[in-house]
């Protein structure tokens, strides 16, 4: 059985041995158990040890997968320094040699999957096809990312201009860059974001989720195993709240590229703003998501349920692009959710080191009990559809749920995690759907399920949203074929993965001569 099947179109001679069975595989990451990781922030001149956090598997809380130390205010300090003196000889490094480092990195991952899918299993509690699927994407970032910044940056444009002057646009790297990333890929969009500032000639402090802490220092060393100079590509371990603002309220920073809640992007906005004598920065902010489809009574019951349960509960829900309302027309709603009824029943909920379970747990505490909180107030407020049990495990573990609610204005905010909603409308109501559905104001992805042209055409025109999906299910865009990214309080863009990404990274520069 080749598990690699056609995850990933896109990626180029990926390896990890040739028709490589299960088995094999998850014998081989299981080798990894006994490994302890351990962290530190990368940043030349400091050991950066502070606070020591101790790694559980949010998968069984008895597993001790490592630790890590905290970094300090003074470190930042240190890092933002290094970054500022590292940046002339780095924006002027050839881009060729930079996009090469980006194409050993992906070899490196590849040649390193039994410990980058370990740590994406029992650090951030992935099933075994998410984290052969993150590890590609990652890959796909590289080389990506790689082709684009030498088409973008290996030479000046040529300009039109009147005889005996000559006109060239280049491109060159802003400055220093802050990447903060979040746990949910903390691989793929760790290292899309971070390679992307890299290649256009960027320096780059990453600033990881800190619930996946182990795994960003792992592919750092690989980072720097590439051929990234130290103090162009430096790691600051440690919390949002305290490193993340510090990093953002300093002026030597020429953007943020940030995935994570919108909140949090509107704090780190602010931040940047108030800078007193700084050059305005960029900000890249991919956030979050009151994700619909819309299913009308000419769907496929088979093929739409399958989308749904792919889109709602696998990855635990723990996708920004995941679906969280389902609006079914009201003639088929009884048999969708009769069968959904049923295909829910066949989802297991588990071990991720098991190749059998569908999805594994939910990040952290803090995490379950917002869910547990929801499904609270849902049992008081909402028509049931199926609560699933939750494992015996000791682990965050959080089956998945569905109820039928009355409107999409009772979800006050997103609930991140395996929920699905249900709503129901009338053949005359599409566009109410479609208004209420804009009205959140979020714009990440939306599925529709209808064998209609003229309403698939509809709904695309309208729905203020960055990535739609037809009659299929609504994650997992792939690198350079769905550009990815939302409008709104969804994001800023640019579409991850996609053709107008380095551009932002880049800032212009106009050579006019008189020759
Ligand atoms: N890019 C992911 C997806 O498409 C979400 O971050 O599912």
């Amino acid at each position: 059985l080749d598990i690699y099947g056609e995850q990933r179109i896109n990626s180029k001679g990926f390896n990890l041995g040739d028709m490589q069975t299960v088995d094999e595989l998850l014998n081989q990451v299981k080798a990894e158990n006994t490994l302890k990781h351990h962290a530190t922030s990368l940043i030349p001149g400091t050991e950066a040890m502070g606070d020591l956090i101790e790694v559980h598997s949010p998968a069984n809380l008895d597993h001790a997968v490592g630790s890590y130390h905290r970094a300090q205010a003074a470190d930042v300090e240190l890092a933002l320094s290094n970054a500022q003196a590292a940046f002339p000889n780095w924006r002027d490094t050839h881009v060729g040699a930079k996009a090469e480092s980006l194409l050993k990195l992906a070899d490196l991952m590849e040649q390193n999957s039994h410990t980058l899918i370990y740590l994406l299993q029992n650090e951030a509690g992935k099933t075994l096809g998410d984290c052969v699927a993150e590890l590609r994407e990652a890959v796909d970032f590289c080389r990506y990312y790689a082709d684009q910044a030498q088409a973008l940056c290996g030479h000046g444009e040529k300009m039109p201009g009147p005889t005996g002057e000559s006109n060239f646009l280049y491109h060159q790297g802003k400055g220093v860059f802050v990447c903060i990333s979040p746990w949910n890929f903390p691989l793929a969009i760790y290292a899309g974001q971070i390679v992307a500032a890299l290649v256009t000639g960027n320096c780059v402090i990453a600033k990881p989720a800190e619930q996946t802490s182990l795994i960003a220092h792992f592919t750092a060393q690989l980072i720097h195993q590439a051929g990234i100079p130290k103090a162009v590509f430096q790691l600051v371990l440690g919390s949002g709240s305290q490193i993340g603002t510090q990093l953002c309220q300093n002026n030597a920073i020429a953007g943020v590229v940030f995935t994570g809640s919108t909140q949090t992007a509107q704090i780190i906005n602010l931040n940047l703003a108030n800078r007193k004598n700084a050059s305005i920065a960029t900000l890249i902010a991919e956030t979050g998501g009151q994700n619909c489809m819309i299913a009308d009574s000419s769907c496929l019951p088979e093929q739409l349920v399958k989308d749904v349960i792919n889109s709602a509960f696998f990855s635990a829900g723990q996708r920004c692009s995941a679906l969280r309302v389902l609006f079914i027309q009201d003639d088929v709603a009884d048999k969708v959710i009769h069968m959904l009824k049923g295909a829910m029943d066949e989802l297991i909920t588990g071990n991720p080191q098991l190749f059998s379970t569908d999805l594994g747990p939910v990040i952290d505490e803090k995490a379950l009990a917002i869910l547990n909180n929801h499904k609270a107030h849902m049992e008081q407020t909402a028509k049931p559809i199926k609560s699933l049990a939750k494992p015996e495990l000791k682990g965050h573990y959080f089956a998945p749920q569905a109820v039928e609610i009355n409107g999409i204005e009772v979800l006050q905010q997103e609930i991140f995690g395996p929920f699905l909603h249900v709503i129901r409308f009338k053949a005359n109501e599409l566009d109410k759907v479609i208004d209420a559905i804009n009205a959140t104001g979020y714009g990440l992805t939306t599925g529709i399920h209808s064998r209609i042209d003229d309403t698939i055409e509809h709904v695309v025109s309208k729905i203020q949203a960055g990535n739609c999906y037809i009659n299929r299910n609504m994650t997992g865009a792939v690198v350079g074929v769905q550009p990815f990214g939302g409008m709104g309080l969804s994001g800023t863009g640019p579409k991850a993965g996609g053709p107008g990404y380095l551009r932002q990274f880049l800032t212009e520069k106009t050579i006019t001569n008189n020759i």
